[in-house]
């Protein structure tokens, strides 16, 4: 008898783990490794942060929360919704989550039937195909391109939303492109979704705080408020605080959706974890400061980046605008050999070389449903970044 249900056919593991296993085995035969592949911040969470947790623990703050997220939480982050995005949501409009990625498993699973759709725009972050298949629904993709800052326009928006459609991922700085989204254009993406009232949004704006050039922020509920009562905002404190190990993000979405994600939550991981919500009031609260160093860092790791990257003739990037991803093409170098005699019939060959060959480690974009590219992390030190890209870009030229 078959052990694992049909569920995980066609589900995947972590594109990335092919990557990482390659990568330590290297580390550990003492190869020096550069490693561009890690989608998380390099800074340590924020000392108060720190303290919070430590204060929660000897306070005793160590037992169940509500399932939902404790109301001290909650109220930081309803505080966090009207002082940032001008949105005002009540206790019963908010879920705390296990991360992001829990709160969208948890909408979800509490939405999707046999039938349904779920419109993502590619590339895309390589769990929002993969929960929709475990939710049993069918995922149907825009494809985006380099030449569009990887961003949908409204004409093929409104090509992709049918009767079928329950929801569209809309995610915003992206991961793994850094694209984001302007006022005006979510502005016209938003009048093609009021003309499709079945269909219901996630936004997920787990990257707002990194952002370039003092580019504002917007998600499509500021811009047209009246897709707020079908919209999920997916957000958290791992990237902005620097805390993805702490597994605190949440949603906030009409009553009923967030009832239903509750009813799934309380069925699986219970509350998220008593004291990492008391870290995240206090990230919530006092860590302006942090954030706006850490916006200069990556700006200045971006610039690095493309700086290099624009004088390579083999390798065409688009100018992220946040997050701390790109995902540049690698178009020209398909069917080249590498210095080893290995043919570089696609990108997985490109990275595979170039991790085995130089030491430096990024993740093909056909795990982000970009074939011909891949995706590099700059949430890594200015001098090892710059000596990176130089050595992609050198690997790239000695191709014949
Ligand atoms: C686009 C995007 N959304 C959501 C998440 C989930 O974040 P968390 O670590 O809070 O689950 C990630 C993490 O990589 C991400 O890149």
């Amino acid at each position: 008898m078959q052990l694992l249900s049909n569920k995980l056919n066609d589900v995947n593991i972590s594109a990335t783990a092919r990557i990482h296993n390659l990568l330590l085995q290297k580390k550990y035969l003492g190869e020096k490794i550069i490693n561009l592949s890690v989608g998380e911040p390099d800074f340590n969470t924020p000392k108060n942060v720190q303290e919070a947790a430590h204060d929660a623990i000897s306070k005793g703050k160590t037992r169940y929360t509500a399932t939902d997220g404790s109301i001290e939480l909650k109220e930081a982050i309803i505080d966090k919704f009207m002082k940032e995005n001008s949105l005002s949501y009540q206790k019963s409009e908010i879920i705390v989550c296990s991360g992001g990625k829990q709160v969208i498993f948890n909408a979800l699973l509490a939405t999707l039937n046999k039938e349904d759709e779920v419109v993502v725009p590619s590339p895309y972050w390589v769990s929002y195909p993969d929960i929709v298949k475990l939710c049993g629904a069918k995922v149907a993709f825009i494809q985006t391109k380099l030449e569009n800052s990887f961003k949908i326009t409204p004409r093929q928006l409104e090509k992709a939303l049918n009767k079928k459609t329950k929801w569209l991922v809309l995610n915003s700085p992206s991961n793994p492109t850094g694209s984001v989204y302007t006022k005006e254009e979510l502005t016209r993406l938003a009048e093609i979704i009021e003309r499709f009232p079945n269909v219901n949004i996630v936004s997920d704006d787990i990257y707002e705080h990194i952002i370039y050039q003092d580019l504002p922020f917007y998600n499509i509920v500021q811009v047209n408020p009246s897709l707020k009562h079908r919209t999920l905002l997916v957000n958290g404190v791992s990237k902005s605080y620097a805390m993805t190990g702490w597994r605190i993000g949440f949603g906030a979405a009409n009553s009923s959706l967030v009832k239903g994600m509750i009813t799934i939550q309380s069925q699986s991981t219970s509350n998220p974890c008593s004291i990492s919500q008391c870290a995240a009031v206090e990230a919530l609260k006092n860590t302006n400061q942090f954030i706006q160093q850490n916006k200069i860092i990556y700006q200045t790791r971006r610039d690095i980046m493309i700086n290099i990257f624009s004088k390579s003739k083999y390798i065409e990037v688009s100018n992220p605008m946040g997050a701390f991803y790109a995902l540049p093409s690698i178009q020209k170098l398909i069917g080249k050999v590498s210095s080893a005699g290995k043919k570089i019939e696609n990108d997985s060959d490109f990275v595979f070389e170039l991790l085995n060959e130089t030491g430096v480690a990024v993740v093909p974009g056909s795990a982000f449903g970009m074939k011909n590219t891949f995706r590099i992390s700059y949430a890594i030190s200015d001098t090892l970044l710059e000596e990176a890209c130089h050595i992609i870009v050198k690997f790239a030229n000695n191709l014949v």
